[in-house]
């Protein structure tokens, strides 16, 4: 197959930040994806309706003339978000879902929810007026191993919130172990998005001849064997598990550093990413429902109409995006790439 026409994608979990770097990352997003599911983990995060609108109006300010993009927004979850919140995002319709940082899990996750079970009266809320949880599924927990947060959160966490709302609709985020397929598969109400990092790398490529900041993202990347699983449930045709990039720009000089960021950048070529990943299982005939199809079904949005082209060719993946002096790094910089968006 020399060429692979699909509906417009959409990336159903994006980081883009603010300011200077939101203008330099943007326009890869916008070239690829007609919508985005944007995390509001900025400094200080986006907490209420006013700052989502705010941000929004950021956001549509810095797309490149001539060219469209819907910021699907999010509300960041504390400990104090109150359930009034939850009903002015409902009736904003361009807040689309709540994102639950664990405290401490991740980059900016200080404001995050420190015990679940404290959130009760919003997620009673949300479940109310169908307003979709999007999960960081980590427990901080600094006894858990950290290749074991994933799957111990779901243990402790996520299976007695689906008890407690099962109407609830849930996307568990960047799903990394085949303990995660296993349980989204017999859930009720629940998604899960996949990154192209974990479909396409095991954690032996961080430390592949030497570490490798670059493949350092969270939830780590897991064995093969999760790889696999993970793998498996995204070419499965099965429409809970669809395309969430977790693009997530740091500079190179943060990631190359004692204590590195987390988090892949893969905004330039992530549907290339993607193809290579359902090539590899000879399941191209599965990427189209995967990137543009599950997605607004579990959101209840309209699929997109219009198509894009795929070209089988190769081309090397640039060593740095501008950005600051330092600029970004993007996932697998300076390696060959075998297929290329028009
Ligand atoms: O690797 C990650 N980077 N994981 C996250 O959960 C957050 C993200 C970021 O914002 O940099
Ligand atoms: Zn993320």
């Amino acid at each position: 197959m020399e060429q692979l026409t699909l509906t417009r994608p959409d990336d159903w979990h994006l980081h883009l930040r603010d300011g200077e770097a939101l203008k330099a990352v943007l326009p890869h997003t916008v070239r690829q994806f007609a919508r985005g599911i944007i995390m509001p983990n900025l400094k200080p995060p986006v907490r209420s309706l006013p700052d989502a609108a705010a941000y929004r109006d950021r956001i549509l300010a810095a797309i490149p003339p001539g060219q469209t993009f819907e910021p699907l927004m999010t509300l960041y979850l504390t400990d104090n978000t109150r359930p009034e919140e939850i009903l002015k995002a409902k009736d904003s319709g361009f807040v689309k879902a709540v994102k639950y940082y664990p405290s401490g899990a991740t980059t900016n996750s200080e404001f995050g929810v420190t015990d679940i079970r404290k959130c009760d009266r919003i997620f009673e809320t949300m479940q109310q007026v169908d307003l979709p949880l999007l999960l960081h599924g980590e427990v901080t927990d600094p006894d858990v191993d950290i290749f074991d947060r994933e799957k111990v959160f779901i243990d402790r966490h996520l299976i007695p919130l689906k008890q407690r709302f099962p109407q609830l609709r849930v996307v568990l985020e960047h799903i990394t172990t085949s303990d995660a397929v296993e349980y989204v598969l017999n859930a009720d109400n629940i998604g899960a998005t996949l990154t192209p990092q974990h479909l396409l790398f095991n954690r032996n490529r961080i430390f592949q001849g030497g570490i490798n900041p670059h493949f350092y993202c969270l939830p780590i990347l897991k064995r093969e064997t999760h790889r696999q699983a993970l793998l498996k449930a995204a070419t499965s045709g099965n429409p809970k598990f669809f395309l969430g990039t977790d693009s997530a720009p740091h500079t190179r000089t943060s990631k190359e550093s004692a204590c590195g960021c987390a988090g892949c950048f893969s905004a330039l070529h992530a549907l290339e990413l993607y193809a290579e990943a359902f090539e590899s299982v000879n399941a191209l005939d599965k990427l189209e429902a995967f990137a543009s199809f599950y997605g607004p079904d579990f959101y209840q949005l309209p699929r997109n109409t219009e198509q894009i082209t795929l070209t089988k060719t190769t081309w090397r993946i640039p060593d740095r995006v501008p950005f600051t002096e330092s600029g970004l790094v993007p996932l697998r910089a300076g390696q060959e790439m075998t297929w290329k968006m028009a």
